[in-house]
């Protein structure tokens, strides 16, 4: 049978064997890379030993073990993911940690936890949405977020597909969704002004094919951040 999408073209809704395996796969295409890419990726993160933080489209729970490294007693980590055999990996990964805590919704509807966070993560979803659909997903960040608060966006950087080396834009634009062809074009910054984001630090890996793009809202910033 047919699995239904809800956007036909987007690559970051998974099939069945991707969702079990995914860890592995992403392993495994990486050549290995992943691991050191990715404690690297939440080291920049800067998160605070007390931080609440929300991960959208959390995956199996591996980026949100990473962060809880960093949390004390009182910090926390709410993921979440429309995918039941994510949080199924999220809730056994986690099972001996109450810090943790998985939400299977989706993050490109209008939705309301009841609760502020810190930060708001999001690593390697975004880029899958049809534009219009990423906005509602920065307008729920930016609605969860605590005055002073960050959205941190791991994704692909910014670049324009027609410049970059032949072998690369094939590489691209074989393994990728549509919807990714457009992302890595758009200014990230000026779009996440309009939401009232006021203030960005970046980070980059694999030759700025990639960035960590933390996006600042006004208010009293945490010690140390
Ligand atoms: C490419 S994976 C990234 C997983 C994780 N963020 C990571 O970096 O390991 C994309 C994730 O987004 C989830 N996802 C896709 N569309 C979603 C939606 N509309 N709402 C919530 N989660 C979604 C998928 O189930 C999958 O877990």
């Amino acid at each position: 049978m047919k699995r239904e999408k809800i956007y036909p073209d987007s690559g970051v809704e998974l099939s069945p064997f991707v969702l079990k395996n995914y860890d592995k796969v992403i392993n495994t295409a990486s050549f290995g890379l992943y691991k050191g890419f990715i404690h690297k990726a939440i080291r920049h993160m800067e998160i605070r030993p007390d931080d609440d933080i929300l991960d959208l489209g959390c995956g199996t729970g591996r980026n949100a073990e990473l962060m809880l490294a960093y949390l004390n007693e009182k910090g926390s980590v709410t993921g979440m993911d429309l995918s039941e055999i994510m949080g199924d990996q999220f809730n056994e990964r986690f099972k001996d940690d109450k810090r943790a805590t998985f939400i299977q919704s989706r993050i490109d509807e209008e939705f309301d936890l009841n609760k502020k966070f810190d930060k708001v993560f999001i690593s390697f979803v975004i880029h899958g949405f049809p534009h219009e659909v990423r906005k509602t997903v920065i307008e729920n960040a930016r609605n969860h977020l605590k005055p002073g608060g960050a959205f941190i966006i791991l994704d692909f950087g910014e670049f324009k597909l027609n410049e970059i080396p032949a072998f690369h834009r094939f590489v691209f634009k074989t393994i990728e969704c549509k919807y990714a062809f457009d992302y890595v074009e758009r200014d990230w910054k000026e779009i996440l002004k309009t939401f009232g984001f006021d203030d960005f630090n970046e980070d980059f890996y694999f030759k700025k094919y990639v960035r960590l793009l933390k996006a600042n809202i006004p208010g009293p910033k945490k010690p140390g951040n």
